[in-house]
């Protein structure tokens, strides 16, 4: 969600590089985009901006002039439309001073006003353009970097901001909320909202933490508080990340090429990690109370997760959807254990109830993809899913690689470890069958029948109920198509009247205690007409559709899931859109 970059350095494409890093940081979904350089032709230093809605696609900044300083921003509208004058940056009166911002200003109508009355104009409808002006006021009496810092501690809400100074040729950044990072190069530095998009220039990179400000020129850096201005020590961090794993390689999108990169997440899990795994397992086993939270996808493994360790552990563990465990907190206790699970580690639901979690003095873990993110730096244990690095905004390879660990974990407490290797290992030959050719054709035939409805239905009872919910949110955001996941008992208490001729109807039927009354299920609803598609480890009359998934025992949950996922990319390419990027959805959803 809104995506940040700048540049500062002895290159003069500076413009060119922002736009590349802009592109980089795409995945994480927006509405506009814009790019200001340094004007080094106008003696004053002026700021030339270049403004558009709508996706970067093949637009150049060839129109910009060439300087070694620029800042860019892809923006998820927030405060006012979608328009090229809303999009950031924003300039102050003097046009000297620029600025982007990933966040909201919450107390943006109060510090509005004031602003007017000291005679500035604004142009947008944004908090952003407050904040230049905020900061322009206080510039030419305590420099740039107070000025900042004083503007700053008046907003409320979780902000990052990266002002553009061409007079002093200086970056100054403060953040509280949304991820900030710095990347320290050779006479160049850099600063974006993701380190990937960084690494193609440096792997030193810095995580700024939430209530500091930064000062960056091409040979200087510094990180101050925000709150006193005292200057602190900080240590750069070599960075491993592959940068090649951010390539689409053979595959026309991200999300096919990371459904099929799961076999290896999962056997990578599998093989590695073990002792880590086993410290985790048992933070979980002494605890008195395990909580699973997480968003959307991750919500559904953790939903996953309660089944997993009940049915392997024979253990009670709770979940929430983050942005609710807040509400229903107050039992926590200091011998609590919280999870939270993210591929990002920076959704706002997850931080947010993280910090309330530590507010009652809880340990938290963390399965979590994204080193050094915010979620990854609050938690006191992690587990990093190593699921590389995950492009298409619908999540696919994290959700198997959180599944994997929860099936480790629940297996070390009972015991079982190396019953779950087995399975696992069965899962692998499953996806080598469901990702062939043959299989994939199935797929597409199924979506020509299908691809024109308005609804599908999709249930699911015990260990598949999780993956109904899945399969149905994957279909939603990747194809728009109204997906409904459910419980297969509630059928009858209700969403069997929305049940007609010809509806879509998928059934999840796995080999266990859940598959007689799944199929009762699916044959209620081919009763009042449904086109009932089975997936299933073996074939039935009741089906219109069979998609066979091998039984690899409780770990069948993956194979199925990944069918699912393969439902959603298909069903997306075939009416004309894009699943890396749907609309409305950001990667990392860092407002709330
Ligand atoms: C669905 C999807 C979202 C994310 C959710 C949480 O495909 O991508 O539902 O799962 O926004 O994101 P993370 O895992 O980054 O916390």
């Amino acid at each position: 969600m809104c995506g940040i970059f700048g540049y500062i350095g002895v290159r003069k494409d500076a413009k060119d590089i922002v736009l590349n890093g802009l592109k980089a940081l795409e995945y994480r979904g927006y509405d506009s985009w814009g790019v200001a350089t340094i004007d080094q032709r106008i003696s004053g230093k002026e700021i030339a901006i270049k403004k558009k809605v709508g996706k970067i696609g093949n637009a150049t900044v060839s129109d910009l002039p060439e300087s070694g300083m620029a800042l860019g921003h892809t923006r998820w509208a927030t405060h006012g439309g979608v328009s090229d004058i809303n999009a950031h940056p924003h300039l102050d009166c003097s046009g000297k001073l620029a600025i982007i911002h990933n966040g909201i200003i919450e107390n943006y109508d109060e510090l509005k006003k004031e602003i007017i009355k000291s005679g500035h104009k604004l142009i947008s409808e944004t908090d952003t353009e407050v904040a230049i002006h905020m900061i322009e006021e206080n510039y030419k009496k305590i420099g740039l970097l107070e000025a900042v810092r004083q503007a700053f501690n008046r907003f409320e809400g979780l902000n990052a901001i990266i002002v553009m100074d061409g007079l002093t040729q200086t970056f100054v950044a403060a953040k509280s909320g949304s991820p900030l990072v710095i990347g320290k190069g050779k006479d160049e530095n850099f600063l974006a909202s993701d380190a990937h998009a960084i690494l193609p220039y440096t792997n030193r990179i810095y995580f700024i933490e939430d209530g500091e400000i930064v000062s960056v020129s091409s040979r200087k850096i510094s990180v101050h508080s925000t709150k006193d201005g005292s200057q602190k020590e900080v240590k750069f961090n070599k960075v491993g990340w592959d940068i090649n794993i951010a390539d689409k390689g053979k595959f026309p999108y991200f999300m096919l090429k990371e459904i099929f990169e799961q076999p290896k997440v999962i056997e990578d899990i599998v093989n590695n990690n073990e002792k880590q795994i086993e410290q985790f397992s048992d933070l979980i086993k002494k605890s008195y109370g395990t909580y699973l939270i997480g968003s959307g996808t991750a919500s559904y493994a953790c939903l996953a997760g309660t089944y997993i360790f009940s049915r392997i552990a024979k253990k009670h563990i709770n979940w929430a959807a983050a942005s609710e465990f807040g509400y229903s907190a107050d039992f926590l206790t200091p011998k609590s254990f919280v999870i939270a699970l993210s591929q990002s580690g920076e959704t706002i639901d997850v931080i947010d109830a993280v910090k309330k979690a530590k507010s009652h003095g809880v340990k938290i873990g963390a399965l979590v993809n994204v080193l050094g993110s915010t979620l990854y730096r609050l938690s006191d244990y992690k587990l990093l899913l190593g699921a590389g690095v995950e492009k298409a905004v619908v999540s696919t390879k994290a959700f198997s690689a959180k599944l994997t660990y929860l099936i480790l974990l629940a297996s070390i407490i009972a015991g079982n470890k190396n019953k779950a290797k087995k399975e696992l290992d069965k899962v692998i030959i499953s996806l080598e069958e469901i990702l062939s050719d043959a299989y994939l054709i199935k797929i597409k035939k199924l979506v020509d029948i299908i691809y024109k409805f308005r609804d599908i239905y999709v249930i699911g009872r015990g260990l598949s109920y999780p993956i109904a919910l899945e399969t149905a949110l994957k279909i939603k955001e990747a194809s728009y198509i109204h997906a409904e996941g459910f419980a297969a008992g509630e059928l009858k208490h209700g969403v069997i009247a929305l049940i007609e001729n010809g509806i879509p109807c998928i059934a999840f039927l796995p080999n266990d205690e859940t598959y007689g009354a799944n199929l009762a299920g699916a044959m209620e609803m081919k009763a009042r007409g449904g086109y009932i598609i089975g997936i299933s480890y073996k074939p039935h009359e009741v089906f219109d559709y069979y998609l066979p998934v091998r039984d690899c025992g409780l770990s069948s949950i993956i194979p199925l899931v990944i069918v699912g996922q393969l439902l959603g990319y298909y069903l997306s390419i075939k009416r004309g859109l894009d699943p890396d990027k749907p609309r409305n959805l950001a990667k990392s959803v860092t407002v709330k």
